[in-house]
């Protein structure tokens, strides 16, 4: 059998790259993985049980009470912390303010790209995230960095949230995007950056077919053989 495929999917908060990387994973029978997810169920884990992220044993601790498991249905991402279904919770807007802090933690970089280097070790697998191309496969097959202009990003995110969150305003889902980008680009463990390999995709004016369009073209010629 030939070698597994990875396509790595890096950009910047709310840019879309959940949806390329679902669309991708669907058209090609691979494997999704949104390790975003990840990040935010262990900052759950951390507000519940009032962890002090500057305490490493309080970190380590809690690290090693976390079990973190995922399960695939129609390629959403269902996520279960101590086999718990979190999908919905980590998307609320505590743990969105502080999941960039909790994901700046050495340990729980290194618990989490661990977690999903394993995964990505012998399956056919897109994974999306912020050091995806960098840190955790940086031999990737396919590397595509996204982004979109702020004000749109923040404007799809509002429209997502409102449904669930009557109360949410677009300034408040605005401030939380340019937070989370300025401490993921400028944090010192694995900041968001682009891989130097990595092709750009800006969808601030591409619909999600065209962006799947635009990925599948550059991934069809390495996959031709599977
Ligand atoms: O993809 P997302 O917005 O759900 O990710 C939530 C946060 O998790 C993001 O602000 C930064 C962090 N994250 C990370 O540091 N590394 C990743 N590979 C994925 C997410």
């Amino acid at each position: 059998m030939s070698k597994n495929i990875v396509v790595a999917i890096d950009g910047y908060s709310s840019c879309g790259k959940s949806t390329l990387a679902k669309a991708l994973a669907k058209k090609l029978h691979f494997i999704y993985v949104d390790s975003g997810a990840m990040y935010r169920a262990v900052t759950l884990y951390f507000l519940r049980n009032n962890v002090d992220q500057s305490d490493i044993s309080q970190v380590a601790e809690a690290l090693k009470n976390i079990h973190l498991n995922f399960h695939s249905r129609d390629y959403e991402t269902h996520i279960t912390l101590n086999d718990e279904e979190v999908s919905e919770e980590i998307r609320q807007m505590p743990v969105s303010d502080n999941v960039s802090a909790v994901s700046a933690i050495h340990d729980v970089r290194v618990e989490m790209v661990k977690q999903q280097q394993r995964m990505g070790k012998s399956k056919n697998i897109v994974m999306d995230g912020r050091d995806i191309g960098t840190a955790v496969f940086p031999h990737a097959d396919v590397k595509i960095f996204m982004t979109a202009d702020p004000k749109v990003r923040a404007e799809r995110r509002y429209k997502e949230m409102i449904g669930k969150n009557p109360d949410i305003t677009l300034e408040e889902v605005f401030k939380n995007i340019a937070n989370r980008d300025y401490q993921d680009t400028t944090r010192k463990e694995s900041p968001l950056v682009r891989a130097d390999d990595a092709i750009i995709l800006d969808n601030t004016d591409l619909t999600p077919q065209q962006q799947l369009d635009f990925a599948l073209d550059r991934i069809h010629p390495l996959i031709t053989n599977i």
